[in-house]
């Protein structure tokens, strides 16, 4: 070690791996923990699904981002002068202003939230006997689809469904099973392609532009339409310019732009997009628009509000142009990097690399003694409520369906998602949920599984009740108070 007047120098490095706030934090909510025998109290209450809780016994909510994102000082400013009317509101003109801006698309349809979007889309396209090739589900588009007659076709690449990957873009749809399913099924059976940005259900992951562009081309050879779920675009233009090497150094804005020019359809849950409420189905093209437009009035509203008040427009309108803002995009999935390695180092099994919206654990591995019959992510999200108080989602066989003869179509991935809604959470939160989460890591062996008691026919997850197959729920409370004293 060199010596500078007899002291030995220490060498510094400097940490290039924290992830920095480009924000400070004005207005609070306060929260509380409430203790583990309450918790376990209130999960029984809630069938042992997280959905079913009350916020009053919830330290930190990782439910979901939808609708949980900070919104910025001027968003909440835009609200205040909202220009009122159930027809031709100035407001709703701001808006088309900024999805031309940020999207590039001429025609916008407001609608309440993203799932409503689906529904027009799906009322205007899909029939009996329809087929929709896409890289993965979400949940309430599945829905959608099916209800209306059709099916979906999930042609990812094997690399998606590794838990622990290299892989930047997993979302990427495998581009070969595309053109043979595409042969097989007959273009004529299918209304089109859909891609959705930082594919939900597989862990927040992107899809990369290379990789829509060769989709477009094929669309292209087979007349088919594209059409793209921009829920989550901002973090998967976020990852095109930091992981994918022609586009690195380029802005997100242009990266938005190219997405949504390959798509001819584009809709979005604003809940996520913008953090605000509502959302949109944006497309330049006369016919499209016009396949769409007399439902928006049936199912949402007028063609200038959509369901929901001018207020959340303007907040929209702002949201949307605030997507173009590195510094505003990128905090989730920093934040989300950063918990994906710490837990990783713990050896607790997480996807990676980290995506967007939140930290994905595989209940498959955490909870490998409890058979998937017996709904492992449940289990696991119901465990990690009792132990930290933190509210995760369950994303595996709960949140799937049955098939025809009655049985559980089992989740290809079963995943607790913590969601990280973005500039919501500190970092030593982080740091809370990833020690609670390493306790119950070493306590693994307690959790049990769980059954259903009320299983309701669609979305099941969200209001169906289970219960323990056996006391364990009590015994994983035991363990906490044997470790953890008197603190909560
Ligand atoms: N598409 C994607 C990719 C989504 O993530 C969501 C919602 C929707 C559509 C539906 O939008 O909720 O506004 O009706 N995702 C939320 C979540 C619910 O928690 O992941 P919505």
């Amino acid at each position: 070690m060199e010596k500078i007047n007899g002291n030995a120098a220490v060498k510094f490095f400097a940490r290039k791996d924290i992830p920095l706030e480009m924000h400070k934090v004005r207005i609070v909510q306060s929260l509380k923990l409430v203790p583990v025998e309450r918790r376990l109290e209130a999960i029984r209450s809630a069938g042992f699904n997280t959905f079913l809780l009350g916020t009053e016994d919830i330290f930190l909510d990782m439910l979901t981002d939808s609708g949980t994102n900070a919104m910025s000082d001027n968003q909440i400013s835009k609200m205040f002068v909202a220009d009122d009317a159930y027809a031709g509101s100035q407001s709703f003109k701001k808006l088309e202003k900024s999805v031309l801006e940020v999207f590039g698309k001429k025609y916008i349809l407001p609608v309440h939230q993203g799932r409503a979007a689906e529904n027009i889309i799906s009322k205007a396209f899909i029939k009996e006997g329809s087929l929709v090739p896409m890289n993965y589900h979400f949940t309430t588009t599945l829905a959608h689809i099916q209800i209306n007659g059709g099916k979906i076709a999930e042609l990812f690449r094997s690399e998606a469904m590794k838990i622990k990957s290299t892989d930047p873009f997993k979302g990427n749809i495998d581009p070969e099973k595309l053109e043979k399913f595409i042969l097989e099924s007959g273009p004529e059976n299918i209304p089109f392609i859909r891609m959705e940005a930082s594919t939900n259900l597989i862990g927040g992951q992107p899809f990369s532009l290379k990789n829509m562009k060769e989709i477009r081309k094929i669309a292209d050879k087979y007349g088919l339409m594209l059409v793209l779920d921009a829920s989550l675009i901002g973090e998967n233009a976020y990852f095109i310019v930091n992981r994918e090497e022609e586009y690195k150094g380029q802005t997100i804005h242009s990266v938005l732009l190219s997405m949504c020019d390959l798509a001819d359809i584009v809709y979005f849950s604003a809940r996520k997009v913008t953090s605000s409420r509502g959302g949109a189905i944006c497309t330049n093209s006369d016919e499209l628009y016009n396949k769409m437009k007399h439902l928006v009035p049936l199912y949402e509203g007028f063609l200038t509000y959509g369901g929901i008040s001018i207020r959340e427009i303007e907040a929209m309108a702002q949201g949307l142009l605030e997507t173009i803002d590195e510094d505003i995009v990128k905090q989730s999935p920093l934040f989300i990097d950063y918990m994906v390695r710490e837990l990783d180092k713990l050896g607790i099994p997480v996807v990676m690399p980290g995506g967007a919206l939140g930290c994905h654990v595989d209940a498959t591995q955490f909870v490998a003694h409890v058979p998937q019959s017996q709904y492992q992510a449940a289990a696991l999200v119901s465990a990690y409520y009792i132990a930290a108080g933190v509210r995760g989602m369950e994303r595996g066989t709960m949140s799937s369906t049955r098939d025809e003869n009655g049985n559980d179509i089992f989740s290809e991935m079963e995943l607790m998602r913590l969601a990280l809604p973005r500039r919501v959470f500190t970092l030593s939160q982080v740091e809370y949920a990833i020690d609670r989460l390493n306790w119950l890591y070493h306590n693994r062996k307690l959790i049990g599984g769980l059954r259903f008691v009320e299983e309701p026919p669609v979305l099941r997850f969200f209001t169906g009740r289970l219960e323990p197959v056996n006391e364990w729920p009590e015994k994983l409370v035991e363990a906490f108070r044997k470790d953890f004293g008197e603190s909560l």
